[in-house]
């Protein structure tokens, strides 16, 4: 058999021209603010496509680039600047943060109700003890949009998460455990990866390696792949051997054009969210 594509681009095209029709009928636009520190070429690729992203639905934005120098105290200052200013609706830090830098402690600046990322330590509180966050992280709730919107059954299936990340793994896996699947989280001390991969009817994989193929993977099963890398000859992939694996699987999200379009699109509405929730709308 041959897989069925999640396609994350149209789904993503899909779901956010719906949110800007809502966006269209706002007393006030959200904005979204991002702060990213340093040159990292991955993280400006992937802020500019958030900020395109955000101008095009109808959000504002604010953009900060400070230089990878920059310290604790100046990053600290500038989201205090933020969480102050009324008008900012959502706030995200691009990670990661060069090495000098203290990632928690910044992340834990951030306003809980204008954490866009749900990376706050009050927000990711919430979400794991089922409180309501205000927001969780963007790829998690991009995976779940997209799975819900090929109307794939979670509840009862068996999921295995490939990586045990605060931004992807872990909320992923906490995610699947709401919708009342088993899961399972794999990461690089598991033993028997295979073995344990070939029980899973959803294989989420986010580890940024060529680990998952056909061989190891169940009938039918559904395959999510969220890693995005460079090969030698330049090419982007992802952590599945599309090939083989679309022979076994029912479901399988491509890279590129899968879960980073999803990310985004995650992005959007949990920024509608907290503007909903700040306007009390
Ligand atoms: N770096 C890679 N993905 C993300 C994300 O979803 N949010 C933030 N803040 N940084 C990232």
């Amino acid at each position: 058999m041959t897989a069925e594509i999640l396609d994350g681009k149209k789904t993503s095209q899909k779901l956010l021209q719906q949110l800007q029709d809502e966006v269209k009928g706002l007393m006030h636009k959200p904005i979204l603010a991002i702060l990213l520190v340093g040159e990292n070429q991955a993280s400006k690729i992937y802020v500019n496509a958030k900020l395109k992203k955000a101008a095009e639905i109808g959000f504002e934005t604010v953009f900060k680039n400070f230089p990878a120098d920059a310290t604790e105290d100046e990053i600290v200052k500038q989201i205090t600047e933020w969480n102050n200013d009324k008008t900012i609706t959502g706030i995200l830090v691009q990670l990661p943060l060069p090495k000098h830098l203290d990632e928690h402690l910044i992340l834990n600046k951030i306003d809980p109700i204008k954490d866009v990322d749900g990376l706050t330590v009050h927000n990711t509180g919430r979400f794991y003890s089922g409180q309501n966050p205000f927001a969780i992280p963007c790829t998690t709730r991009g995976i779940i949009m997209l799975l819900k919107e090929y109307n794939i059954e979670l509840e009862g299936k068996n999921v295995v998460v490939i990586g045990r990340s605060n931004l992807v793994g872990k909320p992923t896996a906490q995610a699947f455990l709401y919708e009342n699947a088993t899961v399972t989280i794999c990461h690089s001390k598991t033993r028997d990866l295979e073995s344990i991969i070939k029980t899973a009817d959803i294989v989420v994989s986010a580890v940024g390696e060529k680990i998952v193929n056909g061989k190891i993977l169940k009938n039918n099963c559904v395959v999510v792949d969220v890693g995005i890398f460079r090969t030698p000859d330049g090419k982007i992939t992802g952590d599945v051997e599309f090939e083989s694996a679309s022979q076994v699987a029912s479901y399988i999200s491509p890279v590129p054009g899968g879960v980073g379009p999803m990310t985004i699109t995650g992005l959007m509405f949990n920024l509608m969210n907290l503007y909903l929730i700040q306007t009390g709308a």
